[in-house]
């Protein structure tokens, strides 16, 4: 029996497979932030279709200086809370587990976004992928921003999801804070890599104690901001970040990598032979040598026999994918009844603000 169809636990949740659905963003969301019917219909097809863990699409914690996108989700009210019970409801009956991850844009979004208003950031450092200048924030807006994450933990957990995810990944607001590149703070929040990880420990500290030492929080962390040179996120901040994480409780970490500066890292595209699969995999393992929480790979992951080799080398615990559930979403029964590998050819054309599906016409 391949491993892949075992079951694991994170913290006091027990998964049936090795399956995860990457937080995939689906600009599907209704204008107000609530979820959709249509999105309550894309993970009912997910569950119906053995997923052992769907990640929410990243839902934003502060309104609106927190959306990064038209139609993402959000969770900064409680009237949010609805719509996440409905995906709760509809993805439980399978014996799914159901995951929000949670978000703020920091400076990756832009003023057309975010009503007008100049996005925030640990400092001005201009993303370069939009040109937007963010404003720095201040120690009271420091504080709000935790404020905010740790309400939205309390809202997932009355939305009977089964855990939450922070979201430390892709160059967003957590991530900036994590980055030297995007943090050149002076104060408690910046400088020394304890001072740049104080925002993630307030938050999953109080989120603690507010939901309880028993609810799992997970984390979506960044191993690289995707430059190499120096002044960039290093891995020795990253094994930092890790074990700190453990210490504080967090139930399993999700490796990924890139931010929006660099392009083609998170989602790397034109992914067709088994050297270009799994490509977080050296970042993953050096995490899991250090911690001993569930660890879950992310990025490039296409054929089973890579997905195996994940597991049984201990390089992760489970496998997440995101493109080849937009082209099927019933893969995980197609592996289970023998299909080899994915669908997906990387192409990337689901990044589509009309509606996440696979928009591929080509030969590749
Ligand atoms: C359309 C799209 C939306 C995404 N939205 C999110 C998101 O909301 N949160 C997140 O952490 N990653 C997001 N990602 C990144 C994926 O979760 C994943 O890390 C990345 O695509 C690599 O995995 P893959 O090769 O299986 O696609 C998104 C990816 C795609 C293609």
């Amino acid at each position: 029996m391949s491993p892949l169809f075992n079951s694991i636990s994170i913290g006091s949740m027990i998964i049936k497979n090795r399956f995860v659905r990457s937080a995939t963003n689906d600009y599907l969301g209704n204008s107000d932030g609530s979820i959709s019917d249509q999105e309550v219909e894309l993970y009912q097809t997910l569950a119906e279709n053995d997923v052992g863990l769907i990640i929410t699409a990243h839902t934003y914690v502060q309104h609106p200086k927190g959306r990064a996108s038209i139609s993402q989700n959000a969770i900064y009210e409680d009237r949010l809370i609805r719509g996440y019970q409905k995906l709760a409801q509809s993805v439980h009956p399978y014996g799914t587990k159901l995951v929000m991850q949670i978000s703020h844009a920091g400076r990756q979004t832009t003023t057309s976004i975010t009503e007008g208003q100049t996005p925030i950031a640990p400092s001005m450092v201009i993303d370069q992928s939009t040109g937007q200048a963010p404003r720095e924030m201040s120690e009271a807006e420091i504080l709000t921003l935790i404020t905010d994450f740790v309400a939205a933990i309390g809202r997932a957990k009355t939305a009977d999801c089964d855990g939450v995810q922070l979201h430390i990944a892709h160059g967003y607001a957590l991530s900036q804070f994590l980055s030297p590149y995007t943090n050149r703070r002076s104060d408690q929040w910046g400088g020394s890599i304890e001072n740049r990880t104080r925002i993630i420990k307030e938050i999953i500290t109080q989120g603690k104690l507010l939901v309880g030492a028993d609810y799992p929080i997970l984390v979506k962390l960044n191993s690289t901001d995707g430059f190499s040179d120096p002044g960039y996120l290093s891995l020795d901040d990253v094994l930092y970040t890790a074990k700190l994480l453990e210490s504080l409780g967090t139930s399993a970490i999700e490796v990924s990598g890139g931010i929006k500066e660099a392009k083609g890292v998170m989602s790397r595209p034109g992914i067709k032979t088994a050297e270009q699969e799994a490509y977080f995999a050296v970042a993953a393992k050096a995490i899991k040598q250090v911690v001993s929480i569930p660890i879950i790979l992310v990025g490039g992951l296409r054929s089973k026999t890579i997905m195996e080799h994940i597991i049984t080398s201990q390089t992760a615990d489970m496998v997440a994918l995101s493109r080849p559930f937009v082209k099927e979403p019933n893969l995980v029964t197609k592996l289970l009844e023998g299909q080899e590998t994915v669908a997906c050819v990387s192409c990337n054309a689901c990044f589509n603000p009309n509606g996440l599906k696979c928009y591929y016409k080509g030969k590749d």
